[in-house]
C-alpha cells in the first residue's frame, strides 16, 4: 500500500515537474473566460459583416444564402440519388423517402476513394472520377436508366443564386483541383455526366454538409435550426431571418445561411490569439492565409498543430532527447484518431508510448506525459473556440426572435465531435457558459450529408412542380 502511494506520489511529482517546464510554451493556448467572450463578440461582428449588403463582398465569414427556406415537414417523398464530397469519404447514395403515417428513409450507399492526385489534379479529372463512381454505383444498384433527381452535398464554400447553382469560392481542406474556383460546380457535374454519355441525372440541389446535417436532424426534431460540422473541416449553418440577409431580395420568413465560419480570422482579427504554431501550420498548408479559424479547430489540422509544438519542444531539448526524427518532420503523421487515442482517459502512459512507437517516435515516460499534455491543450482550445462560435450563433437567433430565453437544437456531425474523447463535452460546456440565455440540445446526425441532400432535393422537386403549375 505504502509502496503504491509512494509510486503515485512520485508520478504526480514527475508529471508536475515535466509540465512546469513546458508551461510557458503552452500558456498562450489556454484561454481565459474573458478571451473566449471576446472571441464570441468578434465572431458576432463578422457575422453581421457577412449579412450586410455593403460589407458582404469583403467579409471573411461569408454567410452564404442556401435557398433552403424551411425545414422538412414530413411530406417529402420519392427516390433520390445523393453525392457526398468533401468529408472523410466520398460516397454515392440512393435514398428512398416515404411520407405519410409510416414515414421512413431507406439508404444504400457505397464509399469510393478519391486519390490525392485526383483531389489535386484538374477539375475535369475530378468530375470525371465522380461520374465514374456514380456509374459504378448505378450498375451496382441496377438503376442506370432511371434518370433520378440528385442532391449534391459539396462541402466547400459556394455562392448560390438558386438551389441548383453554386459557384465555388475557394477549395478548402485537402482539395485543390484546377479550373473549379469561380465555376458553377453543378454545371461541372452536368458537363461530366454528358461527357460520359452513359446515363442521365437531374441535378436538383447543391447542399453544404452543415445544411444536410441540420435538415436530417430537423426531420426528426423540428426545433433543430442549426447545423454543425466538427470533423475534417469546421463550419455551421442556421436559419436566419430573411430581412437580415441583405444579400438576397425579400423580407419574409427565413433562409438557411451557410456561415463558412472556417474563414473567421482571415482578415487578421484573430492574430492576437494565434500562436507561432498556428502560423507554421498555415504556412505548410495548401491554402495559406485562408481558413484560419478552421486551422485552429478542425480535425485536419489539430494533429499538425501538435506536431509543430513537439518539434519546437524537441528543439528546446524537452522531448525525444533533443533529436528531431524524420518521422516528426513528416507532415500529417498525427492524424486526429491518434490524438483521440492519446487523450483517452483509459490509456496508461505505457500505452501512449506504444502509440508513439507505432508512429515511429521513440519516447521515454517523461516524453509521453508531455505529448499527452500538448494534445490535451490543443484539443481543448479547439473545442472552446468552436464553442465561442456556436454561442454567437445561438445568441443571435435568440435576439432575432426577441426572446429572453431560447430553446434550440443543433444537429451535429463530424469525426472530431463524434470520436474525440473530450471535444464534445468541452465544446458544450463553453456554449453553455458563453450563451447562458440559451438552452441548447445537441443531436447527433446519422448520415446527415446524404439523407439531408435527399430531403432538400425532395423539397426542390416539389417547389419546381408548384412553379410549373403556376405558369
Ligand atoms: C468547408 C465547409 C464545410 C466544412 C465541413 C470547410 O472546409 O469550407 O463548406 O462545411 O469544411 O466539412
Amino acid at each position: 500500500m505504502i509502496a503504491a502511494q509512494l509510486l503515485a506520489y512520485y508520478f504526480t511529482e514527475l508529471k508536475d515537474d515535466q509540465l512546469k517546464k513546458i508551461d510557458k510554451y503552452l500558456y498562450s493556448m489556454r484561454f481565459s473566460d474573458e478571451t473566449l467572450r471576446d472571441v464570441m463578440n468578434r465572431f458576432r461582428r463578422e457575422m453581421e459583416n457577412g449579412l450586410g449588403r455593403d460589407t458582404s463582398t469583403t467579409a471573411t465569414v461569408k454567410m452564404l444564402p442556401t435557398f433552403v427556406r424551411s425545414i422538412p415537414d414530413g411530406s417529402e417523398n420519392g427516390d433520390f440519388l445523393a453525392l457526398d464530397l468533401g468529408g472523410t469519404n466520398f460516397r454515392v447514395l440512393l435514398v428512398k423517402i416515404r411520407s405519410g403515417k409510416r414515414r421512413s428513409v431507406e439508404m444504400h450507399n457505397k464509399i469510393y476513394a478519391i486519390p490525392i492526385e485526383v483531389m489535386q489534379g484538374t477539375g475535369e479529372e475530378l468530375f470525371d472520377h465522380i461520374v465514374h463512381c456514380i456509374s459504378d454505383f448505378l450498375d451496382y444498384m441496377g438503376m442506370k436508366s432511371a434518370r433520378l433527381p440528385l442532391g449534391f452535398t459539396f462541402s466547400f464554400p459556394c455562392h448560390q443564386t438558386s438551389l441548383d447553382a453554386g459557384i465555388l469560392v475557394t477549395w478548402t481542406k485537402g482539395f485543390k483541383a484546377t479550373d473549379c474556383e469561380g465555376e458553377d460546380v453543378v454545371e461541372l457535374l452536368r458537363d461530366a455526366i454528358k461527357r460520359k454519355e452513359e446515363f442521365e441525372l437531374d441535378v436538383v440541389a447543391i447542399v453544404n454538409d452543415t445544411v444536410g446535417t441540420m435538415m436530417t436532424c430537423a426531420y426528426e426534431e423540428p426545433t433543430c435550426e442549426v447545423g454543425l460540422i466538427a470533423g475534417t473541416g469546421s463550419n455551421a449553418c442556421y436559419m436566419e431571418e430573411m430581412k437580415n440577409i441583405e444579400t438576397v431580395d425579400g423580407n419574409e420568413g427565413r433562409m438557411c445561411v451557410n456561415m463558412e465560419w472556417g474563414a473567421f480570422g482571415d482578415n487578421g482579427c484573430l492574430d492576437d490569439i494565434r500562436t507561432q504554431y498556428d502560423q507554421a501550420v498555415d504556412e505548410n498548408s495548401l491554402n495559406e492565409g485562408k481558413q484560419r479559424y478552421e486551422k485552429m479547430c478542425s480535425g485536419m489540422y489539430l494533429g499538425e498543430i501538435v506536431r509543430q509544438i513537439l518539434i519546437d519542444l524537441t528543439k528546446r531539448g524537452f522531448l525525444f532527447r533533443g533529436q528531431i526524427s524524420e518521422t516528426l518532420k513528416t507532415t500529417g503523421i498525427f492524424e486526429t484518431k491518434f490524438l483521440s487515442q492519446i487523450e483517452s482517459d483509459r490509456l496508461a502512459l505505457l500505452q501512449v508510448r506504444a502509440i508513439l512507437q507505432q508512429l515511429g517516435l521513440d519516447s521515454t515516460c517523461d516524453d509521453s506525459i508531455i505529448v499527452k499534455e500538448v494534445c490535451g491543450t490543443v484539443s481543448r482550445r479547439a473545442a472552446q473556440i468552436c464553442g465561442a462560435g456556436m454561442a454567437a450563433v445561438v445568441d443571435k437567433i435568440r435576439e432575432n426572435r426577441g426572446l429572453d430565453h431560447l430553446d434550440i437544437t443543433v444537429g451535429v456531425d463530424g469525426t472530431l465531435y463524434k470520436l474525440h474523447p473530450h471535444f464534445s463535452r468541452i465544446f458544450q460546456q463553453s456554449v453553455k457558459e458563453l450563451a447562458p440565455k440559451c438552452d441548447v440540445t445537441f443531436l447527433l446526425s446519422e448520415d446527415g450529408s446524404g439523407k439531408g441532400a435527399a430531403l432538400i432535393t425532395a423539397v426542390g422537386c416539389r417547389q419546381r412542380e408548384l412553379e410549373a403549375q403556376q405558369h
